[in-house]
C-alpha cells in the first residue's frame, strides 16, 4: 500500500480561522482509492516551513507520495510551487500539464494556479490547488496513471 503525506498550506487554516476541508477531502478519496495517509498537517503560506514539512514527509516519514493543497495562485502569498521547486530534485510536470489540460475543460480560472509536481528522492510530490473542488477535479485525472508512477519510482 502507498503511504501519502498531505499537506495544506493555508494562512487561515494554519490559525484555526478556517476548517481544512480540502485536505480532509484529500485523505478521503485518497482513502478510498487504497492509499494510506501517513500524515495530514497545515502550514502557514512561509516557504521555508512548507520546505520543512515537505523534508520531513520525504526523508523522515519517507512516504511515496505528497499531496500539497492551496497557495498555487498569484497572490505574494502564494509560495507553494517555489517551496516545492526548491525541495525536488527532478521534475514531473507531466502530472500538473494533465491536471491544468483537464481542469481548463471545466473552468478557464484553472490557468491561474501555478501548481508543480517533482521527485525528491523517492518521493513524488505533487501541488493541487486549494478548493475542495479544485482537489477532487484534479486527483479524478491522475489517479489512474499514479500506482504504475509510485511503482517505477520505489
Ligand atoms: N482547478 C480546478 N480543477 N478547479 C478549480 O476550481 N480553481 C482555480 C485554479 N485551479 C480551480 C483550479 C483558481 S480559481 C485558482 S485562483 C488557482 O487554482 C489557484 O488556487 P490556490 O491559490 O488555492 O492554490
Amino acid at each position: 500500500m502507498f503511504k501519502v503525506g498531505v499537506l495544506t498550506a493555508s494562512d487561515k487554516g494554519s490559525k484555526g480561522l478556517r476548517e481544512d476541508i480540502s485536505g480532509k477531502r484529500i485523505k478521503e478519496i485518497m482513502e478510498e482509492n487504497g492509499f494510506e495517509i501517513l500524515s495530514t498537517t497545515i502550514v502557514e503560506d512561509d516557504k521555508e516551513k512548507i520546505k520543512k514539512e515537505l523534508m520531513y514527509m520525504a526523508d523522515e516519514l519517507k512516504v511515496d507520495l505528497i499531496l500539497t493543497t492551496g497557495g498555487t495562485g498569484f497572490s505574494k502569498r502564494d509560495v507553494t510551487p517555489e517551496a516545492t521547486l526548491e525541495v525536488v530534485d527532478r521534475l514531473a510536470m507531466g502530472i500538473s500539464y494533465a491536471i491544468l489540460n483537464k481542469s481548463l475543460e471545466k473552468t478557464s480560472h484553472a490557468m491561474l494556479s501555478r501548481a508543480v509536481s517533482g521527485i525528491r528522492n523517492d518521493t513524488l510530490i505533487i501541488n493541487l490547488p486549494g478548493s475542495p473542488r479544485a482537489v477532487e477535479e484534479s486527483l479524478e485525472v491522475i489517479l489512474k496513471a499514479l500506482p504504475h508512477g509510485l511503482e517505477i519510482l520505489t
